[in-house]
């Protein structure tokens, strides 16, 4: 049988996009060389990002919606009633549900994402399902600051960031998203999943897992870039290589050159060295204490923390005074 993410591969077509051939060519000509995560979601990308959720090493996804659903009404309590919620990245539609199904009269959702067709598919879901919300998608890269007016005037504001997406920032990106997301909700605040630092051996298996799902995910990077008709990669030449680095507290991935080699990227011929490695995320982890602190570093009143009891992950909520 195929694998199901050797099918997501290929019912991608061809596009054109040179935000990435330009990124391709920046990041393959510095040292070290690097391909930077957000490149990961194009359509093929997406779909193996659903299939590494559902993977039982990943332990992330499965965990943070059993904590929202145990602790729905104490979170939509601190929410209060008539607001409307911002998500960064319109994500798993499982997410927000629950939220939505016990909150009190939400009067918006408001899925910001940069991918447009994505976003239209989650928006028209959830419009069918909700007929009494305004759901209002925004077509933008969330990462930059978002106007006022993606909210009504006077509507109590929430953002809600799940995944722990934070945590594939740089370390001065993940402040900056913080400090512009405080000024954004003020009044109201941001609802975050945020990963744990904990055991190496089980952050390892979660980034390693037995059937290559995540080794998949991180070599569609060059699968991407041969579609997209930018180069011409060789993936069986590359090895997908990701470890917890416990100084820096994150996980590291790379894609290694397994041989020396020469590859063509946008009509260059750009050398890889045996062993050579791109990289590709960071996945930062952090402790209960060390994101509040950050948090509040970023202007934001750090409230109430819900965690599984094994501490694998943790949601906060931190209030936008
Ligand atoms: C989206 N993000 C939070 C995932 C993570 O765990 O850092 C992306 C991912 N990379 C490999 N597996 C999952």
């Amino acid at each position: 049988m195929t694998p199901p993410h050797e099918d997501a591969l290929r019912q991608q077509q061809p596009e054109h996009d040179y935000e990435f051939r330009d990124a391709l060519i920046a990041g393959l000509t510095s040292t070290p060389k690097r391909i930077p995560s957000k490149y990961f979601y194009d359509g093929a990308g997406s779909k193996l990002f659903e299939q590494i959720c559902a993977l039982p090493e990943y332990y992330p996804t499965r965990t943070e919606l059993a904590l929202l659903r145990r602790h729905v009404s104490e979170i939509t309590a601190l929410f209060g009633a008539d607001v409307e919620i911002v998500e960064f990245g319109a994500g798993a539609i499982e997410k927000i549900r629950p939220l939505l199904d016990v909150a009190e009269r939400p009067l918006a959702y408001i899925p910001v994402d940069i991918s447009g067709p994505y976003l239209r598919s989650v928006a028209a879901k959830l419009d069918a399902e909700y007929p009494d919300l305004l759901v209002r998608p925004v077509v933008a890269d969330f990462t930059q600051s978002l106007p006022d007016t993606i909210f009504s005037d006077g509507a109590r504001r929430i953002g809600f960031f799940p995944g722990s997406t934070i945590g594939n920032f740089e370390p001065h990106e993940a402040v900056q998203f913080l400090r512009q997301t405080a000024q954004l909700v003020r009044g109201g605040g941001l609802l975050i999943g945020v990963d744990l630092v904990k055991d190496p051996a089980i952050l390892h298996a979660a980034y390693n897992d037995d059937i290559g799902v995540t080794a998949a995910f991180n070599k569609n990077l060059l699968v991407r870039a041969n579609r997209e008709g930018l180069a011409n990669f060789d993936p069986s030449r590359f090895t997908h290589y990701a470890f917890y680095n416990p100084v820096a507290q994150r996980i590291e991935m790379y894609l290694m050159s397994s041989t020396a080699q020469r590859v063509t990227i946008a009509g260059r011929t750009l050398r890889f060295a045996e062993g050579e490695a791109i990289h590709t995320e960071w996945s930062q982890k952090y402790t209960v204490e060390g994101f509040r602190s950050l948090a509040a570093s970023a202007g934001f009143n750090p409230r109430a923390v819900w965690c599984d009891s094994e501490r694998l992950f943790s949601i906060h909520w931190l209030e936008a005074v």
